[in-house]
């Protein structure tokens, strides 16, 4: 999407539809106060009223108590526009900035809440079905407002276009997103930027290194597994910055299968995969001043003669043994080998997004993605990112009983808790043994990278992360 800044009268924006924000004791403003019906506009929250300036539609949205308002609304309202253009065919749309705090933040929670809600995924849909995504039905978004805003425009374009990738790559079915293409858009990615170098270890070379989490949860499919990493040097001062994404690309639950009702949606199980590496793009293409280093574990896992067996124990990337009571606990079993090799690539503080289990769903719906970190800073800075963006996270405690629930019987570790107790807290106990002393944050995305029903998410694949860690490494960057 085109998104522009310029000055004047909303009405000169030559847009075909013109929306501005009313605040509940507001009223609307110069050349449009006096359009037919504006007396009548409504300013609470969401509150919408249209009006008509010769061929240029006007659409007054409610943005309620003036102390209320916050980037969040605004990427409400935004999107609620977006979808009024969509109801109306109209390509064009100019937002006039309401008065607010911080004209970048608004003029930010604009263009994203824009972006997002005018995202569709149609590209299997219709003739030509499974070609090239089909282009944006908003083609041009114009701010009206002071020429400041222009580079946060610029940079929410970049991190909600981003976004909206990775949402792609989670809906797309499984038969399609495949390890394989996984990979091909981290290549994809590295070609588009100088400064991003990417490495892709193959089945042969996955076992040759010794990761045998990611070897166990593939040898059920029939897809190659892949371990991606991604490089983005930015020449920062700080911190290298580890990010690792959980890619099973669909979990059955193999020989621990999972029910057949809502499977095709474990499809998604790559969410943290998706989010990562476009994240990565986000970065690289912002030119932020960080160093990242991104390890994608990619694999299916499926149900098969060759397939992993409860009991089976393996041995992971770092060494320790584990016993694989439930072959549909895989994510932890293929990030154990990712965090260990991202230690060794030289991450220095580590962020892992991951769709790891249905308990946090159970525990904090689809509005807070849960944070379980051995590092109270990180965990802070994971905290205010996903505050700025709206990708809401809530901090779960690590205490040494939950690592005492997952002691294996015949190996050093079980990838099941011996209890059905605080399972995505278990979880993260198991991750915890493979980062050594580094800080790290793991998220657990299994809640908010679907169906989370915001007016700017909709009601599928969501992005969620890609926005956090894009601001997480801006805030590094600074
Ligand atoms: N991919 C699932 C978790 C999941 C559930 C993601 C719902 C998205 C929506 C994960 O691999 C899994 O199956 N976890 C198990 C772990 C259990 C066997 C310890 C779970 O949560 O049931
Ligand atoms: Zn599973
Ligand atoms: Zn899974």
């Amino acid at each position: 999407m085109k998104v522009e800044v310029i000055q004047g009268d909303p009405l000169a924006a030559a847009a075909e539809l013109a929306v501005v924000g009313l605040y509940e004791d507001g009223s609307l403003p110069g050349s449009l106060a006096a359009l037919p019906g504006a007396g009548g506009a409504k300013g609470g929250f969401k509150e919408r009223t249209a009006l008509h300036s010769g061929e240029t539609r006007v659409l007054a949205i409610g943005l309620g108590k003036r102390e209320e308002v916050d980037a969040e609304r605004l990427r409400v309202a935004a999107a609620i526009a977006a979808h009024e253009a969509a109801r109306l065919a109209t390509g064009t749309v100019a937002w006039a900035l309401p008065e607010s705090g911080d004209d970048s933040v608004a003029a930010e929670a604009l263009v994203t809440g824009t972006i997002l809600g005018s995202y569709r995924f149609d590209r299997f849909k219709g003739k030509g079905a499974g070609e090239d995504p089909t282009p944006p039905r908003l083609a041009s978004l114009t701010l009206i407002g002071p020429e400041g805003i222009a580079a946060a425009a610029a940079a929410a374009r970049v991190y909600a276009e981003a976004q909206n990738r990775a949402r792609d790559l989670q809906s797309t079915p499984a038969n399609v997103a495949t390890p394989t293409f996984l990979a091909a858009r981290a290549e994809a990615i590295a070609l588009d930027h100088d400064a991003v170098a990417v490495e892709v270890l193959g089945p042969e070379q996955i076992a040759a290194k010794g990761m045998g989490g990611l070897v166990a949860v593939s040898r059920g499919g029939g897809e190659p597994a892949k371990l991606i990493v991604l490089r983005y040097s930015g020449g920062g001062s700080g911190p290298t910055l580890g990010l690792v994404g959980k890619g099973v690309t669909f979990d059955s639950g193999g020989i621990s299968l999972k029910p057949g009702a809502g499977m095709q949606e474990m499809k998604m199980d790559m969410s943290g995969a998706a989010a990562v590496l476009e994240a990565v793009a986000a970065i690289a293409e912002l030119g932020l001043a960080v160093d990242v280093v991104a390890v994608v574990p990619s694999t299916e896992n499926m149900p098969s003669g060759t397939a992993i067996k409860p009991g089976d124990v393996i041995t992971q990337y770092n060494g320790v043994t584990v016993e694989v009571n439930n072959t549909d606990a895989e994510g932890r079993l293929i990030l154990a080998d990712a965090l260990a090799y991202a230690v060794e690539l030289g991450a220095e503080r580590i962020v892992d997004l991951a769709t790891l289990t249905g308990a946090v769903t159970i525990a904090l719906g689809s509005t807070y993605a849960a944070v379980i970190a051995n590092d109270d800073e990180l965990a802070a800075a994971v905290a205010r990112a996903g505050e700025e963006s709206g990708e809401l996270t809530w901090r779960l405690p690590l205490h040494p009983e939950f690592k005492a629930l997952m002691k294996g019987t015949v190996a050093d570790l079980s990838n099941l808790a011996a209890k059905r107790k605080a399972g995505t807290i278990t979880a993260a106990a198991f991750l915890e043994e493979f980062v050594g002393e580094t800080p790290w944050a793991h998220l657990d995305i299994a809640g908010t990278a679907w169906d989370v029903g915001r007016e700017y998410t909709g009601k599928d694949a969501s992005g969620f992360g890609v926005r956090l860690l894009v601001e997480l490494a801006r805030h590094q960057s600074a």
